[in-house]
């Protein structure tokens, strides 16, 4: 079993990447996880698709579609899904054989921002792209990690307890929802 985890920030020292990285190590034995690459996705262009999917499309749709869950850790962009997310999530929608690669399957996400909103804003969006993408978004409580400089240290080690748990948590469910 293996979940695609995504992670919405590109940044080298992403706190979202570090927190995508601590839910991975949490994850039951026997479910893997593969980090997605979208870097060099293209923006969404219907003329573009008409030609074939890009190559990064391609490559990251066939990831997707064999995983049996996500994982999706994103920070919060001005109150919503940071645009670069929103366009691989966009590509991915597009059904070039009939199936879309979220279609039933689970996802867990998670958000890490160092303000105090926790990246709820964000959350709650893609849980609505999500949902008309058919996927099984797991319900609240979530992680929305707030002030989140002060909760990893520097190897990436989250440092509070609280959430620990939390991401702890999610993990599990992730792996009952794949199982
Ligand atoms: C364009 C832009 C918009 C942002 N808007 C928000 C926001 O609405 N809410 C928030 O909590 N943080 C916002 N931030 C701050 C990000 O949470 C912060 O840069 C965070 O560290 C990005 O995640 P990362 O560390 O995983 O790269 C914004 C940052 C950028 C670059």
């Amino acid at each position: 079993m293996r979940v695609l985890a995504i992670c919405g920030s590109l940044r080298a020292g992403s706190l979202n990447r570090k927190l995508l990285d601590a839910a991975i190590a949490m994850l039951p034995a026997g479910l893997e996880a593969e980090v997605a690459e979208w870097r060099d996705v293209p923006v969404y262009d219907e003329d573009l698709e008409a030609q074939g999917m890009p190559a990064p499309v391609a490559a990251l749709r066939a990831r997707a579609m064999a995983a049996q869950g996500f994982l999706i850790a994103t920070p919060e962009y001005n109150w919503s899904i940071p645009g670069g997310l929103k366009n691989a999530i966009d590509w991915l929608s597009r059904k070039p054989d009939g199936t879309q690669p979220f279609a039933g399957k689970p996802v867990a996400l998670m958000g890490a921002t160092p303000g105090p909103g926790g990246t709820t804003h964000a959350q709650s969006h893609l849980r609505q792209v999500l949902y008309l993408l058919g996927a099984q978004v797991l319900p609240p409580p979530g992680v929305f990690v707030q002030q989140a400089a002060s909760r990893f240290d520097d190897a990436g080690a989250i440092t509070d307890e609280a959430t620990r748990k939390a991401v702890a948590a999610l993990a599990a469910a992730i792996g009952k929802a794949v199982a």
